[in-house]
């Protein structure tokens, strides 16, 4: 491969040469078997275009909504934790790029920047908060308050980690941060993911997990979550129909399809699977957003054409960011854009509203090598 990246695997390449190898396997990494990490990828291949034709495509406009926030493309940033590990500018950088790019980005509770930080590098761009419950729920409102004071657009919420999905490689490596950087939005040692007594043998945010966020969480907890914020609440990482439904009852204003990019429950579908039911059963009640192994423009309009909102990305910047801090990140984010325009104008949609299900077939080969 020449050093100039054309595509998000490229990418992968470059930002595996460049990240120690904790940090790169810590980034990479599902759980288990990887079944699902690698199924989130290929899966998208069983989908198949086809396209409309002679309809005059010299103009087409991608530009969308999520929760109300005018955005210029329906990809955005998903949130993933300690990005200063990849970069010194970390989640900064990342909020800079989705500036230029006109997209928002989702903010890690883990991040290695603070919430405010983060606002003031980039005080116009859609942000939104990610939030984990704490078993400490004042300290959890308190997150959900300074997102709020900073102009914070929604709170997803997490809902697939009660436990840390176990990755192996993360346990062979005894994986923790590095001593200069801490999860910078608590002060606490112990909470900043930062403490003196290590983690033991294991991967060390498994055991922060463990010590730290609330296994009992239920849905009287998305009520709670309601009633502290007038932000939208969106939950993240839901996979069945009846559960998007029970959402809608607590009043929850979007459903972000999710299986954290193949790091939690190992067997799990490919999220482009699970879409469509609950595109359904959602019946257009609150918006829908997908994630999970979004590599490229065509996977972005598969998503959209089985009923996503818009869609987000997770490793993707992440190896953008390795690459090359902010000017990586706005490499990756225009490279989807431009992917995404063509194949937009390859299938005969102008907009994004012409995108439906009409354009997509399932088929069963699957042709990834
Ligand atoms: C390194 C890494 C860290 C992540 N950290 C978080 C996190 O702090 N909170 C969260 O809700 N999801 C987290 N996720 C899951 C992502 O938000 C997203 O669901 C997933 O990365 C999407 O899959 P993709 O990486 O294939 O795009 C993380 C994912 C990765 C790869």
């Amino acid at each position: 491969m020449s050093d100039r990246p054309v595509c998000v695997a490229d990418f992968e390449l470059l930002a595996k040469r460049a990240l120690p190898k904790s940090v790169f396997d810590y980034y990479f990494s599902g759980a288990d078997e990887q079944e699902t990490l690698s199924d989130n990828e290929a899966a998208f291949s069983r989908w198949r275009f086809y396209p409309r034709v002679l309809r005059d495509v010299s103009k087409v406009d991608m530009t969308t909504t999520v929760l109300g926030q005018p955005l210029s493309m329906p990809i955005c940033v998903a949130p993933t934790a300690m990005q200063r590990m990849a970069h010194p500018d970390g989640e900064v950088a990342t909020i800079r790029a989705c500036g230029t790019a006109g997209t928002g980005m989702m903010l890690s509770s883990w991040a290695t920047s603070t919430i405010e930080e983060v606002a003031e590098a980039a005080p116009d761009t859609v942000r939104w908060m990610q939030l984990y419950i704490y078993k400490d729920r004042a300290l959890t409102q308190q997150l959900v308050r300074r997102a709020e004071n900073a102009g914070y657009k929604g709170i997803f919420v997490t809902v697939d980690t009660p436990y840390l999905g176990k990755r192996r490689n993360d346990v062979r490596n005894r994986f923790k941060l590095p001593p200069h950087l801490r999860m910078s939005n608590f002060t606490s040692p112990d909470l900043a993911f930062s403490s003196e007594e290590g983690y033991g043998e294991d991967s060390g945010l498994a055991v922060y997990v463990a010590q730290a966020i609330d296994p009992t969480l239920k849905w009287e907890d998305i009520a709670w979550l309601k009633k502290i914020t007038k932000l939208p609440v969106v939950v993240k990482g839901v996979l069945r129909a009846e559960d998007a439904v029970e959402a809608l009852k607590y009043g929850v204003d979007g459903i972000l399809v999710s299986n954290h990019g193949g790091r939690q429950l190992d067997g799990v579908p490919p999220t482009i699977d699970a879409l469509p039911e609950i595109v359904e059963a959602v019946g257009g009640r609150a918006e829908v957003f997908m994630d999970g192994g979004i590599r490229t423009g065509t996977d972005v309009l598969k998503a959209l054409a089985l009923g996503a909102k818009a869609v987000f990305v997770g490793r993707p910047a992440l190896w953008g960011l390795a690459y090359g801090g902010r000017e990586g990140v706005g490499e990756v984010l225009q490279l989807l854009r431009e992917e995404l325009h063509l194949a937009l104008a390859l299938t005969g949609c102008r907009s994004l509203k012409e995108v439906d299900k009409s354009i997509l077939r399932r088929c069963d080969l699957i042709s990834k090598i």
